[in-house]
């Protein structure tokens, strides 16, 4: 056994995808400690790769225990709401949980001497970007609450004395780890590759049932000015942003200053260019999404820039769009996956 390279506290580590950092964590020789309180998470994902508590972030006495007990050396904060639209409709309950818990959780793990987080920000920090890719410099001028709730989180941050910090904003997350049990597990679900995938597996009616996706994938908008008309998006596997996380808690540890880096593949790809794929890698050339009106507040085009990232933090993703459909189907197929979703559906019906 390698020696522990240190206690990492994760929290959110029971979501999708705190659990596959908290795996990459542990592979790389740290020992991740998952807080969650389940709000969303599940805890058979919480439980893999190290020790598991449960609770609030925003529950200081809570949070200053585990700091007690596992004396971390750091914090990936992974913790938060993550629905664009729920946030239009409870904008409150996003800043409650995303901005107010994110920054009582700061403040209590840096009374307890814990000098170096890596937190999970995203691209919607910068609502419909003035630049194309976008850059860290970019105007951060989030259009929903979800985004406004995270930038705002980023500068609380930033702000509390003897931190280093980095903010890492994603792009479109996909992918999974299904030979390690652990994979996207959303309800609901309303991320593409996902929503694309589930209605091409055979997967029990009422699963899909449950998660509105009987009808099958449509494309929401032909006519963005983009290359085929749908809107393009830069896709980043999750295990790639799970490297890029530890290469972040690297750099804080070895004395790195505060910092923000875009992640992404810097390739972007169009909701027909993923269909193309997914009929490639499921062998189902029949299939053929329908077609709605576009949604409001969905940009054409959303590319990163991560030079950044590959330049000071040495990073490179490594996995292409098939490798994150195949795997993606790979764990929609799962028993877990399956039983779990259906378990929540029973729960938000009883
Ligand atoms: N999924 C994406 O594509 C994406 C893209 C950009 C940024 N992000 C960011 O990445 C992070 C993780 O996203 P995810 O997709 O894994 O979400 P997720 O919902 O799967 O995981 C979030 C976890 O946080 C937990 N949680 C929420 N509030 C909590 C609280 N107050 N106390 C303790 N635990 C709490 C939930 O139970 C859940 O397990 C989020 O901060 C999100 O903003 C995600």
């Amino acid at each position: 056994m390698q020696p522990n390279a240190g206690n990492i506290l994760v929290s959110g580590g029971a979501g999708y995808i705190g659990s596959h950092v908290a795996l990459t964590l542990k592979q790389a020789g740290f020992t991740p400690v998952v807080l969650d309180s389940l709000v969303k998470g599940n805890r058979w994902a919480g439980e893999k790769s190290g020790p598991f508590r449960q609770g609030n972030i925003g529950d200081a006495a809570f949070v200053a225990a585990v700091c007690d007990e596992f004396k971390p050396i750091a914090a990936l904060h992974f913790a938060a709401f993550i629905e664009v639209g729920e946030s239009v409709a409870k904008p409150d309950m996003y800043f409650a949980n995303n901005r107010d818990n994110a920054k009582i959780f700061f403040e209590t793990i840096a009374s307890k001497g814990v000098g170096n987080i890596v937190f999970s920000s995203t691209a919607a920090v910068y609502g419909e970007p003035e630049e194309v890719p976008i850059r860290e410099t970019t105007a951060q001028k989030p259009i929903n609450p979800y985004g406004q709730s995270k930038l705002e989180a980023e500068e609380a941050m930033r702000v509390v004395p003897n931190v280093r910090s980095v903010a890492l904003r994603y792009f479109n997350v996909a992918g999974a780890a299904p030979k390690a049990g652990l994979g996207e597990t959303h309800y609901p679900e309303t991320h593409v590759i996902p929503r694309i995938v589930l209605p091409l597996l055979d997967a029990p009616a009422v699963l899909l049932d449950a998660l509105g996706l009987k009808t099958g994938f449509k494309l929401f908008g032909t006519d963005y000015p983009t290359r085929d008309g749908t809107a393009v998006r830069d896709y980043i596997h999750v295990l790639d942003l799970a490297d890029a996380h530890v290469l972040a808690l690297r750099y804080l540890i070895g004395g790195g200053t505060t910092n923000i880096f875009n992640l992404g593949s810097g390739d972007g790809f169009s909701v027909s260019e993923i269909v193309a794929a997914t009929r490639k890698v499921l062998n189902r050339p029949d299939f053929a999404p329908g077609v709605a009106p576009r949604r409001a507040g969905d940009p054409a085009t959303l590319i990163a820039d991560s030079t950044k990232a590959r330049s000071v933090l040495g990073w490179t993703p490594r996995r292409g769009i098939e490798e994150m459909i195949a795997s993606a189907a790979a764990w929609h197929r799962t028993e877990t996956y399956v039983n779990t979703i259906l378990t929540k559906a029973h729960a938000a019906n009883s």
